[in-house]
């Protein structure tokens, strides 16, 4: 289950409103090509897709076991999350319509605040595509859904996302505790940024 972030920001309602409409009417052509709201047509590609370990290990909120009923119901939550304006699941699929990643969006409209979480298919990672996908769609959460705060946790092994999460300039918070939909606990680091400080970082002297 994913949480808020540390930092506690209040929205006026205009701003909370905002962003749940942005959530439930996502401009998700400003994400990049090949993306798509998953609906429950994609069950089974999902499935598949986080069978692999190397896709899904290091991610503690997932339908675990990856059954396409697990999935599907995990899918449909998120969707009615969505009509809330509260979250969205994005797959991208090439051209040739396999799915190569997915990116979920948890968002607390009334504290201006989200979260991101995704992967990549095993064969696209460790090609360096990790820091500009997530860029783009951390980009995204500030400037199309419109929060002005973002948490992040990874795993504590997780050599990769944290790599990526301080080289875009989020700031170390320590560590956080997730829960996992079996209520067990993953330890996990954690970081946060401000919209000022990512545009201030993306448009330096702008
Ligand atoms: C996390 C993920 C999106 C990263 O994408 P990627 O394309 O594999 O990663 P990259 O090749 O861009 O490498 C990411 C960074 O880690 C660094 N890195 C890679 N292996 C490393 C290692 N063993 N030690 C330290 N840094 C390492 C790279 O140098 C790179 O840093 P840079 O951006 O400063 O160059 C992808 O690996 C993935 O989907 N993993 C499985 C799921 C997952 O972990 N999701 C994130 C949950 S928070």
């Amino acid at each position: 289950m994913s949480a808020p972030p540390k930092t506690v920001l209040e929205a006026a309602p205009e701003e909370a409103e905002a962003i749940r409409q942005a959530v439930r009417h996502p401009d998700i052509a400003g994400l990049g090509p090949g993306r798509r709201v998953a609906s429950l047509a994609d069950a089974e590609a999902v499935a598949e897709f986080f069978s692999d370990p190397a896709v899904s290990d290091p991610i503690y909120d997932l339908p675990r076991p990856f059954t396409p009923a697990n999935v599907s119901d995990w899918i449909e939550a998120i969707a009615v999350q969505q009509a809330r304006g509260e979250a969205l699941l994005v797959l991208t699929y090439d051209a040739g319509g396999q799915l190569i990643s997915y990116s979920k969006f948890s968002i607390w409209p009334d504290r201006s605040s989200g979260e991101l979480g995704g992967a990549m298919r095993a064969s696209r990672q460790n090609s360096g595509q990790g820091r500009g996908g997530m860029a783009g769609s951390l980009n995204w959460m500030f400037e199309s859904l419109g929060v002005r705060l973002i948490g992040l946790p990874a795993a504590l092994d997780n050599v990769r996302s944290a790599a990526i999460i301080e080289g875009v300039g989020f700031a170390p918070m320590g560590e956080r505790d997730g829960v996992r939909p079996d209520g067990t606990v993953r330890r996990s680091r954690y970081w946060e940024m401000t919209r000022e400080a990512w545009r201030a970082r993306r448009d330096p002297g702008g």
